[in-house]
């Protein structure tokens, strides 16, 4: 008998939260395509997903280069593999005052966050709609629903995220394929370290951020009942309905005071 399983393919899976939303689908027994930058990471992530019981394909890409993104489902369907689940997870931020940061950092977050995640969800919902079945998770934030000082371009690309997939969703509604955006509030990861952002206000207070096997329970639990979307945590679910109500201008100037250094 042929043991089939379906496939998911996630990026960024070597870490946070796109790292437990992988163990959530190898516990549901899916194979996985995990994509990251470092081999030996994703090395070290394959072994310990590998303990369900599963299949773990790995592909190190780095996905701030436009070329490397669309090399992806080049691979997957050379290998003869067909993506069931892809999850859009891999997004970093870049920390400061616009004025004051590196462009090429800011278009690279651009890349990452917006591009990549458009480049692989053209490329595997083309074969989704031919079979008429599929789903697709893509990491927006709650950072996506209010203008973000000192993280004015991470905010951009997660309201693109947000916007980009309501939009798709809309777009596949008569279909079998579903498409779910995950918004989490600030969760315990290394995002923080990899954006520069340890002394800003807003992470100082470790207890108060989520955990992200929390958000990834969240998310998965959203993708298979086909929802549109889900807000992490009750405290964010709060944040996002007042921000709802609340005018930009203050808002902006709210998330300004809480995202400052701590020494400014
Ligand atoms: N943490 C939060 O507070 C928070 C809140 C809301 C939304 N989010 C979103 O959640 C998603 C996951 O973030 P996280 O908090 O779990 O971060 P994380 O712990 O830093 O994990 C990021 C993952 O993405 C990979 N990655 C980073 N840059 C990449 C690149 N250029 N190419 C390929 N892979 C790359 C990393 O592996 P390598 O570095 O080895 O490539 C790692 O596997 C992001 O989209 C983020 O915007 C996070």
């Amino acid at each position: 008998m042929t043991d089939y399983k379906k496939y998911a393919l996630i990026t960024g899976a070597t870490s946070g939260i796109g790292l437990e939303l992988a163990k959530l689908f190898a516990q549901d027994n899916y194979n996985l395509v995990i994509v990251a930058r470092d081999q030996s990471e994703l090395d070290a992530t394959a072994s310990q997903l590998s303990t369900y019981g599963i299949k773990v394909v790995t592909l190190a890409k780095d996905l701030f280069v436009r070329d490397e993104a669309f090399s992806i489902y080049d691979e997957v369907k050379a290998q003869g593999i067909e993506i069931d689940v892809l999850v859009n997870n891999a997004g970093q931020g870049a920390y400061g005052l616009f004025q004051d940061n590196d462009i090429e950092k800011e278009l690279k977050i651009i890349d990452l966050n917006i591009a990549s995640t458009i480049i692989l969800t053209k490329a595997f919902l083309k074969d989704m709609v031919a079979r008429n079945g599929g789903k697709i998770l893509n990491l927006a934030s709650i950072a996506g629903t209010v203008p973000g000082p000192w993280q004015a371009v991470y905010h951009g690309t997660k309201a693109f995220v947000l916007s980009f997939t309501e939009a798709l969703r809309s777009e596949v509604k008569d279909t079998e394929i579903t498409v779910t955006a995950l918004l989490p509030g600030a969760t315990d990861t290394d995002f923080f370290n990899k954006a520069g952002m340890t002394e800003s206000k807003a992470v100082q207070d470790k207890a108060s951020l989520s955990d992200p096997a929390d958000v990834a329970k969240d998310g998965y639990e959203a993708l298979m009942a086909g929802k549109d979307k889900v807000v992490s945590g009750f405290k964010n679910k709060v944040q996002v309905a007042l921000g709802n109500v609340t005018p930009d201008t203050m808002l902006a100037d709210q998330m300004k005071s809480q995202q400052e250094p701590l020494n400014k």
